[in-house]
């Protein structure tokens, strides 16, 4: 049995995932939680003939630790996203709290479910969360995951486009390094199969899968960031998760963990300087249970994204670490 529960299920990410979760029928229980709207969401979805059973929950009547009750995963979009000029960190004052308040009900609730952290800036919300699960004694590093599952899909995308593949999602393309920016490393050269890219449209290529989030930040014009993309990049994650957690082997995906508690981590750590870090992960039953090292075999040009990339990503994870232990 699995239960799983989306915390900000009311918003733009969280309706689309909440209804991709409650259409898999790996999912036994689906519990949505928000400060608006999850009873009107839940009664909708719960019409769905598909197995999950699904409820809604609002913080009243102690709503959170209802919904959080029994998880074996929960997947957190709860929070503000950009509008057009800001930078992911510009959500840090608001959603820094939501993340620290939500983990808190995560550690009390279900201290041994695994948690996927979408909200932004991820750069700092999955070294709060960290923190937050420390301070109650129950981190476990293989079970905390940062979503940048759509960094991974905009370069399956957009090198599609380049090389004509029609099925972009047979591309395998490493993300690694952080989700925002100049942190968004893309490692072409190691793509399966092998995808040639030519040198005039590189820079661009880099380019769009760091910012690729302005394009819809521009195109929705203040109505907010990627939703309906990020519902799939959020359900392709957790699915796979749940497929490693029930026992299919050879199940991986990039994503943001804290690296010194994941078997492979350290040589990682070595050598980027951050403990906090995407590369891809070998997913299985207890949760990231290896880290693959592609930092190491990184092109030149790989590398040089790499510098600029580890400058960004340390003053983000401080900046969360630093925000549960000494609070503002
Ligand atoms: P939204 O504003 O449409 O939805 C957020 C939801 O969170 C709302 O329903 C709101 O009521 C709820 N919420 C606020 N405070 C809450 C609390 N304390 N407890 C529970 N729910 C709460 O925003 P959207 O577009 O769904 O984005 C959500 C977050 O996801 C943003 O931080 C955004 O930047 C981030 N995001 C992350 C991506 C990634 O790749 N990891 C990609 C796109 C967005």
């Amino acid at each position: 049995m699995v239960k799983a529960c989306v915390a900000g299920a009311s918003g733009g990410i969280g309706q689309p995932l909440s209804l991709l979760l409650k259409g898999c029928p790996l999912i036994d229980e689906l519990s949505l939680y928000d400060v608006v709207n999850t009873p009107g969401v839940a009664a909708d979805l719960s019409h769905i003939s598909s197995p999950a059973v699904v409820t809604g929950y609002l913080p009243a009547d102690d709503g959170m630790k209802k919904a959080f009750a029994g998880c074996d995963l929960v997947v957190i979009p709860a929070g503000i996203p950009r509008k057009p000029g800001m930078t992911r960190d510009d959500l840090f004052k608001i959603n820094a709290g939501i993340v620290r308040d939500l983990i808190k009900g995560v550690a009390e609730a279900c201290p041994k479910a695994f948690v996927l952290v979408i909200s932004n800036p991820v750069n700092s919300t999955v070294p709060i969360a960290a923190e937050v699960l420390k301070a109650a004694g129950v981190f476990d590093p293989k079970k905390l995951f940062g979503v940048t599952t759509l960094d991974v899909v905009r370069a399956e995308t957009f090198v599609a486009s380049i090389t004509g593949e029609k099925n972009p999602s047979k591309l395998n393309i490493p993300v690694i390094g952080g989700h925002s920016g100049e942190t968004i490393v893309p490692l072409f050269s190691q793509a399966k199969p092998a995808v040639d890219i030519p040198a005039k449209d590189y820079d661009a290529l880099v380019n769009r899968v760091q910012f690729g989030g302005d394009e819809v930040v521009k195109a929705k014009d203040g109505a907010g960031s990627a939703t309906l993309s990020m519902a799939y990049a959020g359900f392709r994650f957790a699915e796979k998760l749940v497929r490693a957690i029930k026992g299919e082997k050879g199940v991986v995906e990039p994503s943001f963990v804290y690296l010194p508690g994941v078997a492979g981590g350290d040589a990682i750590v070595k050598a980027t300087g951050c403990e906090f870090f995407s590369v891809p992960i070998e997913l299985g039953p207890s949760g990231a249970e290896k880290a693959i090292d592609v930092v190491n075999s990184a092109n030149d040009a790989e590398k040089k994204l790499l510098e600029a990339c580890y400058t960004g990503l340390k003053g983000n994870i401080s900046k969360g670490v630093e925000f549960i232990q000494n609070p503002p």
